[in-house]
């Protein structure tokens, strides 16, 4: 944990505390730091509680049935996630209030009261019902950010569909992948989608996917860019989205759902090339999000809540549509990217709608940050009063940015640490009672049991080591699609008992959380999460590479950049058209976000004498860090070759 030292030592001259303001204290939901204790004595009540603040068709019989590594959650309990988004609120003062309101990246604006989302969403679940869709049926959705997206992931939970949302960013072949390990009856998406005024081609890349997918029957296609795309309608396969809810009947009696039915699969990188489907269940997670967004954004009736991350993340589907739904609140939600048609985009929608709580990742921080802090400026934030961080760890430099000038210095800053098999928050501030520390993820939700361990799993009271969770929260992932045994050797063997979560983390004095990034082969590249083993394979792939390592370098505003270090063979030619070939072939196999930043080409690559590739050596060439021991390397003078050759490039 070379690396983890070193952030450690920057993290120890952090000494500044933020205190929440009175106001704030005085009007939160949870003023009194009891609730910590109380949890912790009945962590069973503790969740029952928010449960019972639920809509249930049956209340469950039990809380928890927690054999390692297997949990059930509010037993024989019968609930409808979209009910609890949708119906619970109608007939309520919330019927006519604003639900989603959509800023599309034109500038365009949608407003969906509950009322009228509820009417789109029953509508769409009587079109999958109508097309074929029973109860347990997969759906796929490959959608850009638009309302359409929402309607179609809450109609799927209306009628016990599970749904499995692919990030538009990534490319055919991923989709393929992921449509044909859920064997998806019916993909969702869309003509196309805008980004930086060009054309995402959804529906081409759709088309592409669906050579070899057997298991899809119907597609269903949303009217997005019209004329600016080209696309095909394939016969009896492909039917436009608005002529099926022309004729859609605008009630559809909602499936009374067992709590541990999935409500969705989310894919996720893990260590191996494959990614993996994250199951979520029905009761526990909507009560982990439901708790969480109430109490980490001291979400108020009369908010205006916009998370930026694309509902193609775990982030978005928490925290963009299923936590503030279900608290009944009003989720901003934008098409676009932060720098169009210029980079004050974000902080015009703030004050466009007077945006109260605020939650975006650090690596747009830092962009921010560099963008510099006359652009916040122009606009009127003073409608914010809690910030929020999600996805990495959020260096003390930016948190201070952020704190002082998107907050201006009044607003709490929660960064908010969890992973998308957590399926919501787990460690993070409480923002009317907890001190805050800048790049601190401060402490665990109350009910969680986070702890840090060493190598052999003794937990360390003080110091850095590995992340545990020691006991079962009801948001936890059940298994991996179709990969049961996967789910047991990635979460709970290395630490038998409890859930290793691939991060590392270090504990203060004062018991404080730091979180110091992934420990696996995983790697966290502007928040997004990939596995250097798909991108290894993805080279690989090539005909033109023979070998291929891929490591994460530090990189100041991505938090990591990705660095390939590739053995071409012989024949293949050694240029720049190569390297530029190579990164179009992985965003061909797995998406733009995972082009490598670099590409370095080498006759070989450091292995120990049994043939595994030392990725800490590379990693130590790239970051211009010492060496370290080399002795159990095969040929030591690979990597001194290596190293003159790297800084060589880097000139
Ligand atoms: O390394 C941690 C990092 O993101 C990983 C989870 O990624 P993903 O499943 O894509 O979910 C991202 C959004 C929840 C974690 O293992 N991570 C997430 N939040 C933080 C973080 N690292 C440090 N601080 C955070 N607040």
């Amino acid at each position: 944990m070379a690396d983890v030292e070193k952030t450690i030592e920057d993290l120890l001259t952090e000494g500044r505390t933020f205190t929440p303001g009175k106001k704030l204290r005085k009007n939160a939901n949870i003023k009194n730091e009891s609730v910590y204790k109380k949890a912790a004595r009945d962590r069973e009540k503790f969740w029952a509680n928010f449960a019972k603040e639920l809509d249930w068709f049956k209340k469950w019989r039990k809380v928890l049935k927690w054999k390692v590594p297997h949990s059930k959650w509010f037993i024989d309990g019968k609930l409808n996630v979209s009910y609890n988004c949708l119906d619970r609120h109608i007939n309520t003062a919330r019927k006519n209030k604003a639900a989603i309101i959509w800023e599309a990246e034109s500038g365009e604006s949608v407003t969906l009261t509950y009322w009228e989302l509820y009417r789109e969403v029953n509508k769409f679940a009587n079109v999958l019902k109508a097309l074929g869709v029973n109860r347990g049926d997969r759906i796929t959705i490959y959608l850009p950010m638009i309302p359409e997206l929402a309607i179609a992931m809450l109609a799927c939970a209306r009628i016990g569909a599970p749904h499995s949302i692919v990030f538009g960013g990534f490319s055919a072949e991923s989709l393929r992948g992921r449509i044909n390990d859920s064997k998806a009856r019916v993909l969702i998406t869309s003509d196309g989608g805008y980004r930086r005024g060009g054309i995402v081609p959804l529906k081409k890349n759709s088309d592409d996917a669906l050579t070899d997918t057997p298991s899809i029957e119907k597609v269903v296609v949303v009217k997005r860019v019209g004329d600016k795309a080209e696309i095909k309608m394939k016969k009896g396969r492909d039917l436009w989205w608005h002529e099926l809810m022309e004729k859609a009947h605008s009630y559809c009696e909602p499936e009374k759902m067992d709590s541990e039915d999935m409500l969705f699969m989310l894919y996720t990188s893990g260590t191996t090339g494959k990614p993996k489907g994250i199951v979520h269940t029905t009761g526990g997670y909507l009560v982990g999000v439901y708790a969480t967004t109430k109490w980490v954004f001291d979400l108020k009736e009369e908010d205006t809540y916009w998370c930026t991350a694309d509902i193609g993340w775990v982030t978005g589907h928490s925290y963009v549509i299923y936590g503030p739904l279900a608290n009944g609140a009003t989720s901003l939600m934008y098409e676009g990217t932060p720098d169009y048609p210029d980079i004050g985009r974000f902080w015009a929608i703030v004050e466009k709608y007077r945006v109260n709580i605020f939650y975006t990742a650090p690596t747009a921080i830092r962009t921010f940050m560099r963008w510099g802090e006359e652009y916040p400026k122009k606009y009127d934030l003073s409608s914010l009063r809690i910030l929020g961080s999600v996805g990495e760890p959020i260096n003390p430099e930016a948190w201070m940015w952020y704190h002082t000038h998107i907050g201006g210095g009044r607003c709490p800053v929660v960064d908010t640490w969890w992973q998308t098999e957590t399926g919501s928050i787990l460690i993070t501030p409480l923002p009317g009672i907890t001190k805050l520390k800048p790049g601190s993820a401060t402490k665990p939700f109350p009910g969680i049991v986070a702890d840090i361990v060493d190598e052999s799993g003794k937990s360390i009271k003080e110091g850095a080591g590995y992340l545990v969770l020691r006991n079962p929260w009801p948001s936890m992932l059940r298994t991996i699609y179709g990969d049961p045994n996967r789910y047991v050797d990635e979460y709970w063997s290395r630490f038998p008992g409890v859930y290793f979560t691939g991060d590392g983390a270090k504990r203060d004095k004062g018991g404080y959380f730091w979180l110091l990034g992934r420990v696996d082969d995983v790697m966290n590249v502007a928040g997004h999460r990939i596995s250097t083993m798909e991108v290894e394979s993805a080279l690989v792939d090539h005909h033109s590479v023979a070998e291929a390592a891929v490591i994460g370098r530090q990189d100041e505003i991505k938090g990591q950049a990705i660095v390939a270090f590739t053995t071409l063979k012989k024949s293949a030619r050694h240029d720049d058209g190569m390297i530029e070939e190579l990164r179009n072939h992985v965003a061909k196999k797995i998406g733009a976000i995972a082009k490598p930043d670099e590409i370095i080409f080498t006759a070989e690559l450091p292995k120990t004498r049994s043939g595994k590739i030392m990725r800490r050596l590379l990693r130590n060439i790239a970051e211009g860090s010492v060496l370290g021991d080399t002795t159990t390397l095969a040929d030591s003078t690979v990597v001194q070759s290596l190293k003159d050759q790297y800084e060589h490039l880097e000139g």
